[in-house]
């Protein structure tokens, strides 16, 4: 539970900043980059899987890969943190939602104009043009690798490899968020992998010295800099957390 000073200044915050990773969709049952790498995918390594060159070398293998993945994350539903989320959209008077997730779980529990820094696998682009394709406008004959309607190009998954950049707006607009937020929460992430990483810190940088609030089962390099670790599940703090607020708000 947020102490009540604490609380008390979250309920005053105009603008609030949720940065959510992995550990929000835990609890929905989706596997992490490494956990899907089970059976037939656990002889490769993540560079022969998700960077450009391992792209382009073996096209065919790095699409069933995330075909792969995307059957799994079909398969789970947003979980009680995430709905939380939604609610706190309503709540505060302006929220940014940032996730590093790619499984578009916010989006699917109701959640608004989502930050997705590291894209979604429900996407696809093409490789040369990196202009979106959508769903219906090319075929999958599982041999060959989809290929553009418009310029014959390689199509590939839209989500952000090793080695690649982010999306520059999202980025952008991200970082634009955690420089003039009054609070930020850091959700269900390691904190290890920037420029992530770096958002609650150019917070609690920023001219308003943002509120920090962190909710991890575990430690993590953000927590020696937070004002209140929630040490626990997402999915069972959350809620917990927007019910306080609700009541302060009465
Ligand atoms: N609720 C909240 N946090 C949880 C839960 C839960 N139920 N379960 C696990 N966690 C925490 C873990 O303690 C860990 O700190 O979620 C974090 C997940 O860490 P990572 O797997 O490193 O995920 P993330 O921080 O999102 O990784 C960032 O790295 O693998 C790349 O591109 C990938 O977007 C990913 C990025």
């Amino acid at each position: 539970m947020l102490p009540q000073a604490l609380l008390a200044r979250l309920s005053l915050a105009k603008h609030v900043v949720a940065l959510t990773g992995a550990g929000i969709s835990a609890e929905s049952g989706v596997p992490t980059f490494r956990d899907a790498q089970s059976g037939l995918w656990a002889r490769y390594k993540a560079e022969e899987l998700a960077t450009p060159e391992a792209f382009l070398q073996n096209p065919r293998l790095v699409w069933n890969w995330y075909a792969w993945r995307r059957s799994l994350t079909q398969k789970a539903a947003p979980n009680a943190g995430h709905l939380a989320l939604v609610r706190l959209q309503e709540l505060v008077p302006n929220l940014t939602l940032i996730t590093q997730n790619v499984d578009g779980l916010h989006t699917r529990a109701g959640s608004r104009d989502v930050l997705e820094l590291h894209g979604n696998i429900e996407t696809t682009l093409c490789f040369d043009e990196g202009t979106r394709v959508p769903a219906g406008e090319y075929t999958d004959d599982g041999r060959e690798p989809p290929r553009c309607p418009r310029c014959g190009g390689l199509l590939r998954p839209g989500v952000v490899w090793f080695g690649e950049s982010l999306p520059q707006a999202t980025l952008e607009r991200a970082e634009r968020a955690a420089a003039t937020c009054d609070a930020l929460l850091s959700i269900g992430t390691s904190s290890l992998v920037h420029p992530a990483a770096s958002l609650p810190v150019s917070a609690k940088a920023n001219r308003r010295g943002a509120l920090l609030i962190e909710v991890n089962p575990s430690p993590t390099p953000l927590t020696p800099l937070v004002d209140a670790a929630l040490t626990g599940r997402a999915g069972d703090l959350l809620p917990q957390l927007v019910q306080q607020l609700e009541a302060i708000r009465g």
